[in-house]
């Protein structure tokens, strides 16, 4: 070939950029966003405001902030022609699914955001895809079950806005319970970035092209979905319910352990956490919190996650490995018990996610960047000539 460089499969050990936006220490269990704590963010910030330390670097004063949430709040709704889109889909599609079209099919309502040099309309791209990522969420969900759209209701906050859009009808007066919203919000604060996971990776490596931002984001949620990255929420879920009793749990464990068998412990193990991941702990407590408040400490799937995560983190193979619960471990609880159906977890990872990988995309293409370009290993046939197909 042309040159050197250096062979590593899943890029366990290059770094493919600069970044001011997200630290983590993978030894220590530490996770900073701007330099704060997440611990300090879960526990005095909230989404909206997190949303714009990541996209500003700096944590906005009260006017700023109010400016800021009034902005996403001008753009929650979606133009009408998108209700038309989603017909085209099955109503039993998966959520993601829909989500990577339809989010997708923003570029092209917004011709501004294809000029990406201006700085003004990068942001209004970040600004229209926070704000109308819980409206395209919720339409994907009351499309799959046959209900109609709900509109944004913008005296509502963020998190409730988007519960009421979810399980509102017109045929009622909804009130959004505050502590779900409380709970939601976490949710998604805890979600908002973790530097350069594989959905960011692909945000990024998608933007290196010159691609518009919502190009950019979809390709992000098809790279979040799989079971592996943000589709492990849901796998967990289906995991606690293939157990369904703890009597069962050592037979799970086993076959986790087990390299001849491909079933692993979904929820468990991390790249760059060899520790603890911090957002699994807030997570883990935020989950009893919920539960304890909505009288629901006794649910079933609650103390079968409890017990598996007590014997995973006493088993040999997982101390060894330095696999600890991750943050998608416990979220499927607080979801489950907010009322999200499974099949919408990954969306709302999705949700969550959105600001994290617009920061990353700005932060790249405000800054001096290369087409991403991955070099290979050619491992095929040697030079050999054509063979006619009647000497085959
Ligand atoms: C997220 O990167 C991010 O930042 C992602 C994320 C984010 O916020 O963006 O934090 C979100 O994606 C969380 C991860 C969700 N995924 C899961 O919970 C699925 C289950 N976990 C794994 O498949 C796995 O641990 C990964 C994908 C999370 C990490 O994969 P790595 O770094 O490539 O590690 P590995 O697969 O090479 O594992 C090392 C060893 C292997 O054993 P040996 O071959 O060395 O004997 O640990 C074993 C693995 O078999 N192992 C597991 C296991 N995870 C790893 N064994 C049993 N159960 C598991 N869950």
């Amino acid at each position: 070939g042309n040159g050197y460089f250096t062979y590593d499969p899943g890029f366990v050990s290059t770094a493919a950029c600069e970044s001011k936006i997200t630290y983590i220490d993978g030894d220590k269990g530490v996770l900073l966003h701007g330099g704060y704590p997440i611990e300090q963010l879960a526990e005095q910030s909230d989404y909206l405001e997190t949303c714009y330390l990541l996209l500003y670097g700096a944590l906005p004063n009260a006017t700023q902030k109010e400016t800021f949430v009034n902005k996403v709040r001008m753009h929650t709704m979606v133009n009408d022609q998108m209700s038309t889109f989603f017909k085209g889909f099955r109503r039993d599609a998966h959520p993601m699914a829909i989500m990577c079209g339809v989010v997708g099919a923003l570029s092209a309502f917004y011709h501004d955001s294809l000029d990406i040099t201006d700085e003004k309309h990068r942001e209004i791209s970040a600004i229209r895809l926070i704000a109308k990522m819980p409206t395209l969420a919720a339409m994907t969900y009351k499309y799959t079950i046959g209900q109609p759209f709900m509109y944004p209701q913008n005296h509502l906050s963020y998190a409730e806005n988007f519960l009421h859009m979810m399980f509102g009808n017109p045929c009622e007066q909804d009130k959004v319970n505050p502590v779900l919203a409380k709970a939601m919000d976490k949710i998604f604060l805890l979600h908002a970035d973790h530097e350069q996971n594989a959905s960011t990776s692909t945000v990024r490596l998608a933007g290196s092209t010159g691609a518009n931002p919502f190009a950019c984001i979809s390709a992000g949620i098809a790279a979040l979905w799989g079971p592996s990255h943000g589709g492990a929420n849901e796998a967990v879920l289906d995991m606690l319910n293939e157990i369904g009793d703890a009597s069962r749990i050592d037979e799970f464990v086993a076959k986790a352990k087990d390299k001849d068998d491909p079933f692993r412990l979904m929820g468990f193990g991390h790249r760059v956490y060899k520790n603890f991941d911090p957002r699994a702990k807030v997570m883990k407590q935020a989950a009893d919190e919920v539960l304890a408040e909505l009288g629901l400490e006794n649910d079933p799937l609650l103390i079968i996650a409890k017990r598996l995560e007590q014997i995973a983190l006493e088993d040999e193979y997982f101390i060894e490995r330095k696999l600890y619960p991750n943050v998608d471990f416990y979220s499927g609880i607080i979801l489950k018990a907010i009322g999200i159906p499974t099949s919408m977890f990954t969306v709302i990872f999705a949700l969550g996610r959105t600001p994290g990988w617009i920061a990353h995309w700005n932060e790249m293409i405000s800054g001096s960047y290369r087409i991403g370009r991955p070099r290979q290993l050619y491992t095929g046939p040697a030079q050999r000539d054509f063979v006619p197909l009647d000497k085959r």
